[in-house]
């Protein structure tokens, strides 16, 4: 007999692993993608912010500025998803979780514009802002709020990276 829409399983949520979301890559159970992504946002809407002190000023001091909190948001970026990477791939409920590729797939776009918004001012950091410079961070920022938004959901609705022991960290 066909089955009604809410009667429908996920075979994943059958798995045993399915509920297994602590955390892996951690300090005394404290997670260490989470301590770091708080970086790389700060950084992202940094240089969202020189740039338009620089539109609006005309001082070069801003494209100096916006040279290195780029620079320093994908860097670091990219350290904040080498431990993201980590949960995903020893995590066995975690791994399991098509939100968790959502957040992968969003986290990716955004350093590959981090990375393109800092290269694109390596040559001449001044030459850069104005308009290219300006709009890759502002999409920079966009894509922030996005993967950050979404990566929050993660821990609140999906419980990921979570201890389930209390007594744990
Ligand atoms: C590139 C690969 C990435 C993967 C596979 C990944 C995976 C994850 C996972 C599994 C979580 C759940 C919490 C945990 O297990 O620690 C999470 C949370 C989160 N992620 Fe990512 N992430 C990546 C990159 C990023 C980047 C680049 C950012 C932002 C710059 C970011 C922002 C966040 C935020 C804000 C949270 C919520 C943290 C909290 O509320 O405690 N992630 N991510």
């Amino acid at each position: 007999m066909a089955r009604k829409p809410h009667q429908l399983r996920d075979p994943f949520h059958d798995s045993d692993h399915y509920y297994m979301t602590d955390s892996f890559v951690a300090v005394a159970g404290h997670p260490l993608h989470a301590m770091s992504v708080a970086f790389p946002i700060a950084l992202a809407f940094a240089t969202l912010g020189a740039d338009v002190f620089y539109w609006w000023t005309g001082d070069p001091f801003w494209t100096r500025a916006a040279l290195y909190s780029s620079g320093f948001g994908f860097w670091l970026g990219v350290a904040a998803g080498i431990t993201g990477t980590g949960e995903l791939v020893f995590g066995p409920g975690i791994r399991r979780r098509i939100a968790v590729w959502t957040h992968f797939i969003a986290a990716v776009t955004l350093l590959s514009i981090m990375g393109a918004n800092w290269g694109l001012r390596i040559a001449d950091h001044e030459a850069a802002v104005l308009p290219y410079g300006i709009l890759m961070s502002l999409l920079g920022a966009v894509m922030t709020g996005f993967a950050g938004w979404h990566g929050g959901k993660l821990v609140f609705d999906h419980q990921i990276g979570v201890s389930a022991d209390p007594g744990k960290g």
